[in-house]
């Protein structure tokens, strides 16, 4: 087997005139959490289809698991769980019928169906509700329970397309928390796509950012704050004039400057030291109460590379 758990090639997919997917490469090693952001209609969706042997790539090729996605998709389908647009649900039954359905899908043996299925819900909080009719669920208590479903027969590999989705703050963060757990409990590799840019750097090993087809940006939080995004130095403190901020304007390492209050936010054109800048600052005549770097948010990176010509 090999130590990828994806591993896609120059992968390219029109609908008609449009390239959904446009000369994809991409490694995922096993055992991490790979998110996968991008705005609308980039590809992401797209690219789980392909990678599911879904759809056909126009051009390119994919393997999951060492599987090709052309020739062997039911042995990827056999061995990866997915929490799609539609969660698979049946809304009359109950939770734990709706797992039982599943497992006998999955052949799993009756006394592992019980306890994987005790497992997953006690794990997603749901074990005691199990009883209850889905359809009578909040959206959050449904998204768990997909979740569940996807992971019932052990797959290594599971794909979630935007699980939080429509989910309000709470239920979002409740989900995030019980996937996370139950991720690193089983060791499950995940390609998940998102929008929301705080989930990902909470869940994500590693992020690859997609715009129109094309994949933009690939590396963990970190590296993509590095990369993409530029250092900034904050200061608390008072005095900042109209003059002052005109004069670091000028100042050729400077990007940009912002005040908020007590706090001025100089973005800057690359990694510098901060004492030069705290030293006109003080001769200006600020009084500084705290001096803080560090590089842009996510969010700050991912619009930066979205707003790239
Ligand atoms: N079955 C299809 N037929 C025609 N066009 C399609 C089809 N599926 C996807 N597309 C097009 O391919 C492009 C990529 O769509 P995709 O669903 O992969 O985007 P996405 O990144 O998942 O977007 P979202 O964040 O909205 O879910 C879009 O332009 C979309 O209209
Ligand atoms: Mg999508």
């Amino acid at each position: 087997m090999t130590a990828n758990a994806i591993r896609i090639s120059n992968l390219t997919r029109n609908f008609g005139n449009v390239r959904a997917l446009d000369n994809l490469s991409l490694l995922i090693p096993k055992g991490v959490v790979f998110g996968f952001l991008g705005a609308n209609g980039s590809g992401k969706t797209t690219t789980i289809r392909l990678l599911l042997g879904l759809l056909e790539p126009t051009s390119g090729h994919a393997e999951v698991l060492g599987f090709d996605t052309r020739s062997h998709s039911d042995k990827i389908r056999q061995h990866t769980g997915a929490l799609l647009e539609h969660s698979g649900l049946y809304e009359r039954l109950s939770a734990e019928d709706n797992l039982e359905f599943y497992a006998r899908v999955w052949r799993l043996p009756t006394a592992k169906r019980r306890s994987r299925i005790k497992e997953l819900l006690s794990n997603m909080g749901l074990w005691q509700r199990r009883h209850e009719i889905v359809g009578g669920w909040s959206r959050g208590m449904k998204q768990k329970l997909a979740v569940a479903r996807a992971m019932l027969h052990h797959p290594p590999l599971i794909f979630l397309d935007e699980p939080t989705t429509g989910l309000d703050p709470v239920a979002a963060a409740a989900l995030r928390d019980e996937l996370q757990e139950t991720v690193a409990r089983e060791g499950v590799t995940v390609f998940l796509t998102t929008h929301n840019l705080v989930e990902a750097e909470k869940l994500c090993h590693q992020i690859g950012v997609i715009r129109q087809g094309k994949l933009l940006a690939i590396g963990n939080p970190d590296q993509l704050r590095v990369q993409a995004g530029n250092p900034r130095i904050e200061i608390v403190g008072r005095g900042f004039t109209p003059k002052l901020i005109d004069y670091l304007k000028s100042q050729p390492l400077i990007s940009s400057t912002q005040i908020q209050g007590d706090r001025l936010t100089i973005t800057l054109r690359k990694q510098t030291s901060a004492a030069p800048l705290v030293k006109i600052l003080v001769n200006a005549g600020v009084e500084i109460e705290e001096v803080r770097k560090g590089n842009a948010s996510l969010e700050e990176v991912f619009l930066t590379l979205m707003e790239a010509p």
